[in-house]
């Protein structure tokens, strides 16, 4: 994992108080205090992003956003645009994760205009990929991946900035249960992403499971260019250990 500069992004979902965002933040900023060769992103609710950003203002650690809406402004109640996000100093979103897939039926193609939004208003998306259980069982891995990157990479040639877009791994029976996808799993599939996106910059995190324990064995995969960790990601010793193992591989 020398190239490109490893990325770990901390998805805190639906989690904590203020109060926890805050002090969560200021642990990370106390023990990341160095530019270093790891970027480190947390991504909280939309509600904390603004006191999150004020605590984290002068630290190396970024700020990004769970979702973003297709549309740029309007009659879409409840949604947030990527100008708002913009506004409030987000350099990425995620876009497609899989809770959000299943539970708010997002497609493929309204992943990929949320995608598009994003870079549209210079804001880096963490596209996530990934399958179910049963697909894997049926021996459909590659192909659910296929189908996921297909209409973004019909982006490539004509999206400013696609290239900064950042591609998370997430076999979601490995999602907040405890089980890390097997080192061949992860390996070849990280391998057919990078050869669908053909383009060396673009970097590849695994999530699922992401722990300080596993995040040695994890960044020392082919392909495997960081991590985007849940769980463990609420906890600042973890998460900041997560980063130090990614550090040791540069
Ligand atoms: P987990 O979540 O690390 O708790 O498994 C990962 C994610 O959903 O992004």
């Amino acid at each position: 994992m020398t190239y490109p500069r490893p990325f770990i992004a901390g998805n805190w979902k639906m989690h904590g108080t203020m109060a926890e965002a805050v002090a969560l933040s200021l642990a990370l900023k106390t023990q990341w205090d160095s530019a270093s060769a790891v970027e480190l992103a947390v991504l909280p609710p939309f509600v904390y992003l603004p006191c999150v950003k004020e605590v984290l203002m002068g630290s190396h650690i970024q700020l990004g956003a769970q979702t973003v809406s297709t549309e740029p402004k309007g009659a879409f109640t409840g949604q947030i645009s990527a100008s708002m996000l913009s506004d409030l100093g987000c350099q990425y979103v995620l876009v497609g994760h899989s809770e959000r897939r299943t539970l708010l039926q997002e497609s493929n193609e309204t992943v990929a205009l949320q995608f598009s939004a994003a870079c549209q208003l210079g804001i880096k998306p963490i596209l996530c990929v990934g399958e179910s259980l049963s697909e894997r069982q049926a021996g459909n891995t590659l192909k659910v991946i296929a189908e996921q990157l297909a209409p973004i990479l019909a982006l490539k040639d004509n999206l400013p900035g696609f290239l900064s877009c950042i591609i998370a791994y997430e076999p979601i029976w490995a999602i907040g249960t405890g089980e890390v996808a097997s080192k061949a799993q992860i390996e070849e599939v990280h391998a057919f992403i990078r050869q669908e996106i053909g383009d060396k910059s673009v970097r590849i995190l695994y999530g699922g499971s992401v722990k300080a324990d596993n995040a040695a064995e994890l960044f020392g995969l082919q392909n495997v260019d960081g991590a985007l960790v849940g769980g463990a990601s609420l906890i600042a010793d973890q998460f900041i250990a997560i980063a130090l193992e990614a550090l040791q591989r540069v």
